[in-house]
C-alpha cells in the first residue's frame, strides 16, 4: 500500500462538481503530495454518489490507483435510519463501494459512526470475509470512543489503525477537556469522550481530523463565520508573520499536536489543498498553539 499523506482530501462535497473540476482538484492535490482520498458510501445522496463521481471523472489507471490510498466508510444507514454493523450489511456496502469506485480493493474500510447494537463477532466476520477475499487491506473506525474500540477488539483480530474524528480550531473538544482537567465549574472540564486522544496515542491509533475548518457540526468555516473575530484576527496576524495563509495556520494547529493526526480537508479548491500542505510542513511554537486555542474561545487555565 502507498503511504498515506498527512493531508487527506475528503470527497464529501464533490457530487455537484463537473468532471473537469474533479480532475482539477485531484490533480492539484496529487501535485501537492496528497496520496490519501477519503470517501463514504453515504456521501452524495446516500447511495455511493460521490464515490461514483470520483471514479467516473478520474478513470484512474492501474499505476495511479496503486500510488494512492483509497478509503471509504460504511455503517450509517442512509436517510437517518440509524446504524448497521451487521456482517451482511458491512460486506454488501463495501462491495457496492468497490463497484462505485471502480476498483477491486479498498486500502482502508472504516466503520463510520458507532452502532450501539453492534455485535463485535459480526464485525469480525465481515472484516475477515473482506480481507480474505482481497477486497479490503486495512480497517479503521470513525467517531468511536476508546471503550467502543475496546469492545470491537474483543472479536476483531485485524488492527484498527485509524479513528477519524471531528477536530480543529472550531471544535477542539478532544484536547479541551484535558487542558481544563479537574476544574470545578468550567464547562470544558467535563469528560466527553473517555480520553480518546490519549487512548489513540497509547495504542498507536492514527487520528484523522475531519471537518478541520468547520465550527460545530457544519455551522460554517472558521474563516468566515461570525462570532470568531478574535480567532480570525490571531490567525491573520500569524499568517502575516509567517508569510503564509490562514488555511496553513489552521492546518498547522492540528498537525502540531504530537498525536500526529492527519487532516481530512473538504475544500473543492486545489489552491487550498496546497495551502494546507504548506501548513502541515510548519511547526507552530507552544505559545502560538495555545494562543490560537484561547482565541477560539477555549479556557487556558
Ligand atoms: N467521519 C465522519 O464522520 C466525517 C464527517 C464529515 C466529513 N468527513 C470527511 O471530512 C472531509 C472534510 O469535511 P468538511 O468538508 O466539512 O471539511 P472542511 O475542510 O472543514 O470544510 C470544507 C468547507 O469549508 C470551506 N473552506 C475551506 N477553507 C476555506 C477558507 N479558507 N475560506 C472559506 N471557506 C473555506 C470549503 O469551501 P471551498 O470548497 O470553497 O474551499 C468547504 O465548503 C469530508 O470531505 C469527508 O471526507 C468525515
Amino acid at each position: 500500500m502507498s503511504e498515506a499523506s498527512r493531508i487527506a482530501l475528503g470527497m464529501m462535497r464533490i457530487e455537484n462538481l463537473s468532471a473537469g473540476e474533479i480532475r482539477e482538484l485531484y490533480t492539484g492535490a496529487r501535485d501537492a503530495g496528497v496520496t490519501l482520498f477519503d470517501h463514504a458510501d453515504i456521501y452524495g445522496g446516500g447511495e455511493h454518489g460521490c464515490e461514483r463521481r470520483f471514479s467516473e471523472a478520474l478513470q484512474l489507471g492501474a499505476t495511479e490507483r496503486e500510488q494512492i490510498v483509497l478509503q471509504t466508510k460504511c455503517g450509517i444507514r442512509p436517510g437517518g435510519k440509524g446504524f448497521d454493523f451487521s456482517a451482511d450489511y458491512i460486506v454488501r456496502r463495501a462491495e457496492e463501494s468497490l463497484e462505485a469506485l471502480g476498483t477491486d480493493y479498498l486500502d482502508v474500510l472504516m466503520l463510520h459512526r458507532p452502532d450501539t447494537l453492534v455485535e463485535p463477532e459480526e464485525v469480525a466476520s465481515a472484516f475477515s470475509q473482506l480481507e480474505s477475499a482481497g477486497k479490503v487491506r486495512a480497517f479503521g473506525v470513525s467517531n468511536h470512543t476508546a471503550q467502543q474500540i475496546e469492545l470491537l477488539k474483543t472479536a476483531v483480530t485485524q488492527p484498527l489503525a485509524v479513528n477519524q474524528v471531528q477536530f480543529g480550531l472550531g471544535h477542539a473538544a478532544l484536547v479541551a477537556q484535558g487542558i481544563a482537567a479537574n476544574m470545578e465549574g468550567v464547562k470544558q472540564s467535563a469528560m466527553r469522550d473517555g480520553g480518546l486522544i490519549e487512548y489513540a496515542r497509547i495504542n498507536g491509533i492514527t487520528l484523522e481530523a475531519w471537518s478541520p475548518f468547520q465550527r460545530g457540526f457544519f455551522s460554517g468555516s472558521i474563516f468566515e463565520q461570525g462570532g470568531l473575530r478574535e480567532l480570525q484576527t490571531v490567525i491573520a496576524r500569524m499568517a502575516a508573520e509567517r508569510e503564509t495563509t490562514p488555511t496553513a495556520i489552521a492546518t498547522a494547529w492540528i498537525t502540531r499536536h504530537p498525536a500526529r493526526m492527519r487532516v481530512v480537508l473538504g475544500t473543492t479548491k486545489a489552491s487550498r489543498v496546497a495551502e494546507a500542505v504548506e501548513g502541515a510542513g510548519m511547526v507552530l511554537s507552544r505559545a502560538e498553539w495555545y494562543e490560537l486555542f484561547a482565541a477560539a474561545g477555549y479556557e487556558v487555565p
